[in-house]
């Protein structure tokens, strides 16, 4: 596995190997992998024939400091899976590099980005699609990958990929559970023993049918804080708080 920093680097790399090949297929990801992320590469590396995986923990997606200080890191473990896994190249850009500018561009969606996840998190959405979109350029796939777990987000992908008529197909996949329902997730890492006896009750609850008064009312009496529980078109969006861990899930409505 190559793994590249320099962003310029990174593009002509991406430039030569689309001479090389048919298809490229392209994960972005923040790191700390689990199997959820992993599900997404095993899909790119089924439907093309080279793919490309990107790790960076984006600041500028990060509303508060001490999340960002928090979020796991687990580099080196990282690298053994995708290379175990035949992952072929690796972009893990530097802050400076990406954010030239100082993160004076932005994309701005007007819609849906001060909804959901973004009332709660202001400036988060517009961290995620400024990057994504950096990272769409510089690598030009055909197909990049995007979890289902975070519906808002790849909703809004999809949205400004079709809006600014960029040549990458955004692929959602299917959200990875864990046995007990918990949606796999970075941040479980973060959880006491305590919390994480309790976390799975967020995914059972949420998709137990009863109304969101009584979802709210369960999850508050498991210990929950509740951030959101809305219907969004066939799905139930939600987040919650276990202590200061964020956790988010979303279910469709039968
Ligand atoms: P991150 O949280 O690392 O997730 C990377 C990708 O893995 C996202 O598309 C996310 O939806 C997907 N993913 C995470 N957990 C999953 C699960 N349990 N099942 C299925 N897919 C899962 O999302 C981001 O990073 C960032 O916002 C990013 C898009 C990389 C931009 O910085």
């Amino acid at each position: 596995m190559r793994i590249i920093r320099d962003p310029r680097a990174w593009k002509e790399t991406l430039r030569d190997q689309r001479k090389k090949t048919v298809s490229i297929g392209f994960v972005p990801t923040m790191g700390a992998l689990h199997r959820g992320h992993m599900s997404l590469i095993e899909r790119s590396i089924e439907e093309n024939d080279v793919t490309a995986v990107s790790i960076f923990l984006n600041p500028t997606q990060f509303n508060n400091a001490d999340d960002l200080k928090n979020y796991p890191s687990t580099f080196e473990e990282d690298c053994r899976l995708l290379e175990a896994i035949g992952v072929e190249l690796l972009f893990t850009p530097t802050y400076d590099d990406i954010y030239a500018d100082g993160f004076t561009y932005q994309v701005n969606e007007t819609e849906l980005t001060g909804r959901f996840c973004g009332a709660a998190r202001p400036g988060h959405f517009t961290g995620v699609l400024t990057i994504v979109l950096k990272l769409l350029i510089l690598t030009a796939a055909d197909r990049a990958y995007f979890g289902e777990k975070d519906w808002q987000q790849y909703r809004l992908i999809d949205g400004m990929a079709k809006s600014l008529f960029l040549d990458t197909q955004i692929i959602p996949c299917e959200l990875i559970r864990e046995e007990s329902g918990l949606a796999l997730s970075s941040r479980n890492a973060l959880l006491s023993l305590a919390q994480r006896k309790i976390a799975p009750y967020f995914h059972q609850i949420i998709s137990s049918g009863i109304t969101i008064d009584q979802m709210e009312q369960l999850l508050v009496e498991h210990g929950f804080r509740v951030d959101y529980i809305e219907e969004w078109e066939d799905r139930l969006l939600a987040a919650v708080f276990l202590g200061e861990v964020r956790l988010i899930d979303n279910v469709r409505i039968s």
